[in-house]
């Protein structure tokens, strides 16, 4: 799998989505397809995006009982797109029906699955105070990646904070996939845990999400290519 950015399709309607990508010329990048565009719009737009030649991470973060998240799974199959989530929290059974029903809705075995560890969102207070879940968030993480590892999934979503050692506890191939990026001259938004493109890059993250920091940025196509080039160059900017 290539060493792709994926913008966050962050929108509430395909036509503002659609807008953005045509006025800054963004054809063709990776995009991510979160909840609130997919509900929104439903399966024609995955339709609609691959027509238009974008590779998609479709991120609906799915965590239900093993049974509901393999049906639903064996749907989603059928859409063809090159990324699906699961929430890691869900159990090492929810993610091996998961991978379950991919492979029943398509045997190709295209789309791969990854599991959320812990929100990019959140910190360590949120962590062990609000959701009582003890210890620190790297080695939560890290427990969640292994998990899901031993439970058929393709990689995780998490931190590049957390990317270097997961790499060490699950193997090269296991796919981390990181949001929380922020090129230097943004702010933070809701995200606790951001790096750069360079430092994800030399972190071991395999596939950058980007959303607020291209989507909000003055000149998205300058934001876009300028994280490409951060993210290329091995973090040596
Ligand atoms: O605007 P920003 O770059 O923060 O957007 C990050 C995107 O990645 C959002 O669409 C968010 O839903 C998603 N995401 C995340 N943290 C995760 C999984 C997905 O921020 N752990």
């Amino acid at each position: 799998m290539n060493k792709d950015i994926y913008v966050a399709l962050d929108f509430p309607e395909w036509k503002m989505a659609e807008q953005f990508l045509d006025q800054h010329e963004l054809y063709g990048v990776p995009v991510k397809v979160g909840m609130e565009l997919f509900y929104r719009e439903g399966p024609q737009l995955i339709e609609t995006l691959k027509q238009r030649g974008h590779n998609i991470f479709l991120d609906l973060k799915l965590h239900d009982i093993p049974t509901t998240v393999m049906r639903a799974m064996r749907n989603i199959a059928a859409l063809g797109v090159d990324i699906v989530n699961v929430h890691a929290l869900g159990g090492g059974d929810m993610i091996a029906r998961a991978k379950e029903g991919l492979l029943a809705g398509d045997p190709s075995g295209h789309t791969k699955l990854i599991a959320v560890t812990i929100l990019t969102s959140m910190d360590q207070t949120v962590l062990n105070e609000a959701l009582r879940i003890p210890g620190d968030i790297t080695s939560n993480a890290v427990h969640l990646a292994k998990l899901a590892n031993q439970h058929g999934a393709d990689g995780v979503v998490c931190s590049v904070h957390e990317a270097t050692e997961i790499k060490v506890a699950c193997g090269t191939d296991f796919l981390t996939v990181t949001p929380g990026i922020r090129l230097k001259e943004s702010g933070h938004d809701d995200q606790k845990r951001v790096a750069t493109p360079g430092f994800a890059r030399d972190n071991g993250a395999d596939i950058l999400v980007i959303g607020r920091s291209i989507t909000k940025a003055a000149n998205p196509k300058k934001a876009y290519e300028q994280a490409m080039k951060e993210w290329s160059n091995n973090g040596m900017e």
